[in-house]
């Protein structure tokens, strides 16, 4: 079960773990990638799998016994018998992400674009070490500020890059001294963002953007999102947009939209499925986003298709003013182009086209499917709600006999099952405890920056969080609640019960996602200098975990709760090596 799900997460982020780690995949993990304002950024993984009290009350104790037990831990780390601290990487490491390798995909014989797939059967045992930060890595903005200005020397980019970034989604920047700026919000320079987020809310019938969610717009597939200006606004609008793209080495448009603390995460329309269950987003977009829809006997449509909520709009922004795909030689004026066919084919009605733009709806009505002319795409045959998984790309319409086949307009004022309720309840809890842990201070050391103000929790000191086990996105629910300015990403272990649905049927950020290997080293590399990590569970996996803490370098802590279990929770903060 949890076992399972801990041992598969290699998938995305790396190989297996080894046997000794299964221990730990009993616990379950919320990771929380956290940005930290402007005093400290970072990362925040925790492991909840129970009720945790409040321990607001028990503040002021545990900062006196922070000392106490720094003092023990390096007691424990310093004795001989334990494993030394594990070293950092060479430079070449920097950009590597598991899985994602394109010399080792072309030795394998990859080719047509799927070398730049994800491999993980290629990702060879590598080294232990930790990856470095760049070299000129300054600590980042706090949000929003971030969201519009980030430190150059954090991003892989280089100036040729910089320049040649034409598409409407990319040109919103200015490089300044060391810092990339977006001017997306001020209009301080060409603000084509708004006008054109405004422009497709007209388009599908709305008076302006700030429709949207009422509308029933609330989850956005970006696909190739640029610099991330459009997911920007759209999260100032309060829909949930995450930018997926494939793995750039350099001028990578996760890392740009991660920078920003904009939702984001690896995603490929080459060969594979999309991590997520069917019918997940209301709306998916692609401005210039570099895929041929009517390649591979349009299965990369179908795809969209899948993951499309009934109702839901798939908007296409093409440069050459046609929705062609590869095929741009000019056809007669009434006949349809490949991309047009195969919409009609799958139940799509062109709803409006302007510019450059064109907005389908996919249908949501089933009937539709069953009145198509002969010989059109099949429905799938297997279309039970299996945990979708980077399976191949299929040629056949998924999601039709789905029980959540409702169309987004309709989305029901919905009674929630009662267990996302009792899951809210438990991550309150858990969330205040947490909050009050991520402050420097509790470590009687912490090295504060020169100049730094102490920060005042809860205040906007975290951004990018990973909850690793979601649950019901409880802990996104509360952070929403206590309204911090974060954004989670919900990750639903593969093999834990799905409910990724639940969560994106909030408005919530998912993904399905297996186990990692080498879980604290694959932590380490996500995680921002100053970032955090919290596990919850009981006393003799959190010793364990400890320990790893330790080698990784982590300054690391237990809390006792004290109220008599043998629950204790590890907080772990990411130290700023610069050597
Ligand atoms: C103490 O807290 C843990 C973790 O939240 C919980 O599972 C346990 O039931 C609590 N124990 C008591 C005695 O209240
Ligand atoms: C990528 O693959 C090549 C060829 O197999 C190998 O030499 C290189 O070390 C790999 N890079 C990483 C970061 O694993
Ligand atoms: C959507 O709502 C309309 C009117 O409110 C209703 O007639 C229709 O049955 C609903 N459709 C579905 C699939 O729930």
């Amino acid at each position: 079960m949890r076992s399972s799900w801990f041992n598969k997460f290699s998938a995305i982020f790396g190989p297996r773990p080894p046997l000794s780690w299964l221990l730990l995949c009993l616990v379950c993990v919320l990771a929380l990638i956290a940005v930290f304002g402007s005093s400290s950024s970072g990362a925040f993984y925790s492991v909840t799998p129970t009720r945790v009290p409040d321990i607001y009350t028990n503040y002021r104790r545990l900062k006196e016994q922070a000392a106490v037990d720094y003092l023990e831990l390096r007691s424990l780390f310093l004795a001989p018998s334990r494993q030394k601290e594990i070293d950092l990487c060479g430079k070449e490491r920097e950009n590597h992400v598991p899985c994602y390798n394109v010399s080792a995909s072309l030795i394998a014989g990859y080719k047509d674009g799927e070398e730049f797939d994800r491999h993980c059967e290629l990702s060879r045992e590598g080294e232990q070490c930790l990856i470095r930060a760049p070299k000129e890595y300054k600590i980042p903005l706090r949000w929003p500020t971030g969201r519009d200005v980030i430190w150059s020397g954090n991003v892989k980019i280089t100036k040729d890059q910089f320049l040649s970034s034409g598409s409407m989604t990319k040109r919103l920047m200015l490089l300044e001294e060391n810092q990339i700026a977006f001017h997306s919000e001020d209009g301080l320079i060409f603000d084509g963002v708004k006008d054109y987020s405004r422009q497709i809310a007209e388009m599908i019938g709305l008076g302006s953007d700030y429709e949207f969610l009422q509308a029933g717009v609330r989850n956005v597939l970006d696909i190739g999102c640029g610099f991330g200006s459009f997911g920007a606004h759209l999260v100032s609008l309060k829909v949930m947009a995450v930018c997926i793209a494939a793995y750039e080495a350099t001028g990578s448009q996760v890392q740009l939209a991660l920078e920003r603390g904009l939702p984001a995460m690896l995603g490929n329309f080459i060969a594979r499925q999309l991590p997520y269950p069917s019918l997940s987003f209301d709306m998916v977009h692609c401005a210039q986003c570099g895929i041929l829809w009517d390649q591979k006997d349009g299965m990369l449509l179908l795809e969209v298709d899948r993951v499309l909520k009934p109702g839901g709009y798939f908007v296409l922004t093409s440069p050459t003013g046609k929705p062609y795909g590869s095929s741009s030689n000019m056809k007669k004026r009434n006949a349809l182009t490949p991309i047009e066919d195969l919409t009609q084919d799958i139940c799509w009605s062109l709803l409006a086209q302007q510019d450059e733009t064109f907005i389908w709806q996919k249908t949501s009505d089933t009937n539709c499917y069953t009145s198509r002319k002969q010989g059109a795409i099949p429905l799938c045959k297997e279309d039970h709600e299996i945990q979708t998984y980077y399976r191949p790309l299929v040629s056949c319409i998924s999601g039709t006999t789905i029980k959540r086949w409702i169309p987004i307009q309709n989305r029901s004022s919905g009674v929630q099952p009662e267990d996302i309720f009792e899951d809210l309840q438990v991550m309150r809890a858990a969330l205040k405890n947490y909050w009050s842990l991520l402050t420097p201070l509790i470590f009687s050391d912490h090295p504060k920056r020169p100049g730094d103000e102490d920060p005042v929790p809860p205040f906007n000191m975290v951004r990018n969080v990973m909850d690793m086990n979601a649950h019901y996105g409880g802990l996104n629910a509360a952070f929403l609640e206590e309204r911090k300015s974060v954004w989670v990403m919900n990750v639903v272990p593969v093999g834990a019960p799905n409910t990724l649905p639940l969560i994106l049927d909030q408005g919530f950020a998912g993904v399905l996602h297996d186990c990692m290997k080498d879980l604290f080293l694959e932590m380490d590399r996500i995680l921002r200098p100053e970032g955090w990590v919290v596990l919850s569970d009981k006393m003799g996996t959190i010793e364990m975990a400890r320990m790893l803490a330790t080698q990784v370098r982590w300054e690391a802590r237990v809390i006792d709760l004290q109220n008599g279990s043998d629950q204790r929770l590890l907080v772990c903060q990411k130290p700023f090596l610069r050597k």
